[in-house]
């Protein structure tokens, strides 16, 4: 595995993961990207990055986007052409991030979901509040078998209010997908200083770009050039399981 520290990086923007696990490059289907042609540019530049390796996740929520694998197939079929005609050499897989709402109940019940391999599920709360029943809930997909990824669990503001929330779901065997969005500063001085003490308290289990547009690769570029990324880097190198869960 290309190592950071001990050689010198390919490129400015090297990163120390090989796969991203959260994105929205499947085009058409929910807020990301519209159109295959840029969404396998997005792809390429991850690729510029190290990354050879995508989960696409696009979302699925009840009433917005009610997407099951019968529709995210299709399009995400349109995005693997498009990166295969560009012969951009990145393995593309998708799976979905899961908002816990009733639709999310529906799938469940229909057998209509769709995880990482290995099980892994990437599962999100709403931004306005938790979703409800929350531990019964994780502790259900569990006993059916998945492993509840929270996606940015450093974004739901109502939690920063009442961090030992974070030590109550991480006891409870919830693993934490942060954004490297989040740790960029992209969404603001609080949600960084909150991703950064999920790092320190080694809470983070796995990194995800989370994005959907030309503008997150852009916050993203400047970034990984940042002496921040090097110093969140040293702390999360050798933790973070991308590449290794599945
Ligand atoms: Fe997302």
């Amino acid at each position: 595995m290309f190592h950071i520290f001990k050689s010198s990086p390919k490129t400015p923007h090297e990163i120390f993961f090989h796969t991203d696990i959260h994105c929205h490059l499947v085009p058409g289907i929910d807020d990301g990207q519209k159109e295959a042609e840029p969404a396998s540019e997005l792809v390429e530049h991850e690729k510029g990055w190290g990354i050879d390796r995508i989960f696409a996740t696009p979302h699925v929520t009840q009433d917005t986007y009610e997407n099951t694998p019968g529709t995210i197939q299709p399009a995400f079929d349109l995005l693997k052409e498009a990166v295969g005609r560009k012969g951009i050499g990145v393995e593309l897989h998708y799976s979905a991030e899961y908002r816990m709402d009733n639709f999310f109940l529906q799938q469940i019940k229909a057998g209509n979901l769709r995880p990482f391999p290995n099980n892994f599920l990437l599962v999100e709360n709403s931004f306005v509040q938790e979703a409800w029943n929350l531990d019964k809930l994780l502790f259900d997909l569990r006993v059916k078998g998945y492993i509840p990824v929270l996606a940015h669990p450093e974004r739901y503001a109502y939690y920063w209010a009442k961090r030992n929330r974070y030590q109550q779901l991480k006891d409870a065997g919830i693993l934490f997908q942060v954004n490297v969005l989040s740790l960029a500063g992209h969404y603001g001085k609080q949600v960084r200083k909150v991703a950064e003490e999920l790092m320190t308290n080694g809470w983070i289990d796995f990194l995800g770009t989370d994005m959907h547009n030309s503008e997150h690769a852009d916050a993203l570029d400047h970034y990984f050039a940042s002496k921040n990324f090097l110093h969140h880097a040293r702390q999360l190198e050798g933790f973070i399981r991308n590449d290794t869960a599945f």
